[in-house]
């Protein structure tokens, strides 16, 4: 079994039905939740969510239009300026994240039925998914205890001078399918606990574990119109309102680097906070003084985590000559073992891609290469014998700067190898891109560890770890990887206001 979540706890012994708290229907919603009401579209339009899977239709929710936006950035202000959240201390926030926190452990295996369900992942990543994901709301529950001011020293007589945090104000939160808990906790939990509102738009394709965490909200307590979550399949004129909206006081966002410059360009009008976490190109280095055993390993957790379906997952491999032919035998090997098939079969590492989308864009980029002078030397079908969405892990080598494989992410599962001959040449290949959010390299040599971490152009650098996110450290890229940081206390920074008071005129 690949540990895809290594610093989590793996909870597949209570999975089975018998221990359910409640039936899964129960957390399974139809409507959304807005100002602390279920509410439907006003045009009454709903859109389905389906099993990548099988294809099946699992639930249908609201496909809700600006109208309803509009609505929740007022319920959101109003719960964040009338004293019913922004005034309540650190401490009574931190209570209603960590009964929220108990919820969600609680629900585990409903919601991780759900998540396999609509996102397709195999089950136990989404009890690890559910693991990671709610360390967010413990780690932002202790953190709203912690978001300290500064006293300064003053520079002359009869003055102090200080520092106050304050929350922003009403937070717009877009988040992605490839991880549809953990990306909302990671956002929601640090805005609530710096004492901002949130509207959440989930993506169109993973809808129903955010809606369950809406429920899951609501059973917590959360003050009316602190938490609103809106289902739609116009994600565009959502974001345009988001950008435009003076009520609307930062926008955190996850997904395609494409998207976020749209973000980006049309918040900058009114000069409106934005945080982004758009997409990598991340390396994955293996140096001739590398472990073979432990670099392979690394390699499956970093690249098949959610079928590749990851913005930190390795996209390019370079392997040094010295290597090459251990490391190659043992990757083919060891991928060869790997299991493919439906989430809920608890044996499947690999599930199927998210959409058809997602599908073709894999399968072309491997037929880009191979069309060129790449070699598949392993998969490289789709598995239309499981479903219309399944594709083989994948190894192809002799990747160039002229494949889409080396360009651009691929977002699926297939390893893309080029192999070098000096550490200078990798580097000047692993920063050969716009993107910089992860980077990952495998060596025992000390003085090559501390030269490569610091010359690779990225935000987050796992050596001799093919899995480096907690909840701890801070998550996030460079260049056209984003901007911001999620998780660990810089994730607080976010959502809050510094502010400068002076105090003069005192009589010392
Ligand atoms: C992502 O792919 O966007 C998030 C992955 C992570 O948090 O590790």
């Amino acid at each position: 079994m690949i540990k895809f979540y290594h610093f989590h706890k793996i909870h597949l012994k209570k999975f089975t039905s018998t221990n359910w708290k409640r039936s899964i229907s129960s957390l399974i919603q139809s409507k959304n939740f807005v100002g602390g009401n279920w509410i439907t579209s006003g045009t009454g339009e709903t859109f389905d969510v389906t099993n990548p899977a099988t294809g099946n239709i699992i639930g249908s929710v609201p496909d809700m239009t600006v109208t309803e936006a509009e609505k929740a950035i007022r319920e959101a202000k109003t719960a964040f300026a009338s004293a019913r959240w922004s005034k309540l201390t650190g401490k009574e926030r931190s209570s209603l994240l960590k009964k929220w926190h108990t919820l969600i452990e609680e629900n585990r295996n409903e919601i991780a039925d759900i998540m396999t369900q609509e996102s397709g992942k195999p089950i136990s990543e989404s009890h690890g998914e559910i693991t990671y994901g709610n360390s967010f709301t413990e780690w932002f529950a202790e953190e709203a205890r912690r978001i300290y001011g500064e006293v300064i020293p003053p520079p002359g007589p009869n003055r102090e001078l200080f520092v106050l945090k304050q929350p922003i104000g009403v937070a717009a939160l877009i988040t992605p399918w490839n991880f549809p808990l953990a990306m909302i906790t990671r956002k929601a939990a640090a805005a609530l606990a710096a004492g901002c509102t949130v509207i959440i738009k989930p993506s169109e394709d993973t809808p129903l574990t955010a809606l369950a965490l809406a429920k899951l909200s609501e059973e917590a307590g959360f003050p009316n119109g602190t938490i609103n979550i809106l289902t739609t399949t116009k994600a565009a004129n959502f974001g345009k309102l988001f950008c435009s909206s003076p009520d609307v006081d930062t926008i955190s966002f996850t997904g395609s680097t494409e998207v976020g410059k749209i973000l980006y360009r049309d918040s900058s009008a009114n000069v409106k906070r934005i945080s982004l976490e758009l997409g990598g190109n991340a390396p994955f280095i293996v140096f001739n003084s590398a472990d073979v055993e432990k670099a392979v390993e690394g390699s499956i957790v970093s690249k098949f985590r959610n079928c590749g379906q990851t913005c930190v997952s390795a996209n390019r491999f370079f392997v040094q000559d010295g290597i090459y032919d251990s490391f190659m035998k043992a990757l083919i090997e060891r991928v060869g073992k790997l299991k493919i098939g439906p989430g809920l079969n608890t044996d499947t590492q690999i599930g199927p891609l998210i959409n058809k989308n997602q599908f073709d864009k894999v399968k072309s980029f491997v037929d880009d290469a191979s069309s060129k002078s790449a070699k598949i030397l392993h998969g490289g079908r789709a598995r239309k014998d499981i479903g219309n969405l399944f594709y083989e892990p994948t190894i192809v080598t002799n990747i160039n700067q002229n494949m889409k494989l080396y360009t651009d992410e691929v977002f699926g599962p297939v390893i893309s190898v080029i192999k070098f001959k000096t550490e200078e040449e990798a580097v000047i290949k692993a920063n050969d891109t716009r993107r910089g959010l992860a980077g990952y390299f495998y060596s025992q040599d000390l003085s090559q560890i501390f030269r490569v971490a610091k010359a690779l152009q990225v935000g987050m650098v796992g050596i001799n770890e093919g899995l480096i996110s907690t909840a701890e450290a801070p998550f996030g890229g460079v260049k056209e990887s984003g901007i911001g940081r999620e998780g660990s206390h810089h994730g607080i920074d976010e959502y809050v206001e510094v502010k400068y008071i002076c105090l003069g005129n005192l009589k010392y």
